[in-house]
């Protein structure tokens, strides 16, 4: 069985409370089934963490090198300063996929910049809790 590493990065366990105009009423927890649901029927196994901490979710892109077959990742604000988690997926050989609930292109201008865009496959935003859905049917469609 395939298996995919879901990562999320800083402030997103307060989803569902933060900001909902901007990222929507559901918790991440309610995100984590959703792609759990939709990663099963594509005979996918889901391993979830969220952290607020970069050096943690460094380590756990680390130990998805030879285990997990893609990474999808919302890495939240460290999408737009951390060279750290850059350097950590430049190193891990699967599918990536980058995903935002809101589309950070139409907000401020230090949003517009992502360092994780240049070591993902391809990125995902704007679409809110579809968006996984979408990133799971796009790591089965790479790993076909
Ligand atoms: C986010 C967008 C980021 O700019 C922001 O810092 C987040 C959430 C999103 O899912 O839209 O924390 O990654």
């Amino acid at each position: 069985m395939s298996l995919i590493l879901l990562l999320h990065g800083p402030n997103l366990n307060l989803l569902g409370q933060r900001e909902p105009d901007v990222y929507g009423h559901d918790t991440l927890e309610d995100h984590v089934s959703r792609t759990r649901a939709i990663a099963s029927e594509f005979g996918f196994e889901v391993e979830d963490l969220q952290s607020n901490h970069e050096g943690e979710l460094i380590e756990a892109v680390h130990g998805a090198r030879g285990r997990c077959d893609a990474i999808i990742i919302n890495p939240g604000a460290f999408t737009h300063s951390s060279w750290a988690l850059h350097d950590a997926l430049a190193a891990y050989e699967g599918v990536v996929v980058e995903i935002h609930l809101s589309n950070p292109d139409a907000r401020e201008p230090w949003r517009r910049t992502s360092v994780v865009a240049p070591v993902s496959t391809g990125a995902i935003s704007g679409f809110g809790g579809t968006g996984y859905e979408l990133a799971v049917r796009a790591v089965a469609a790479k790993l076909k």
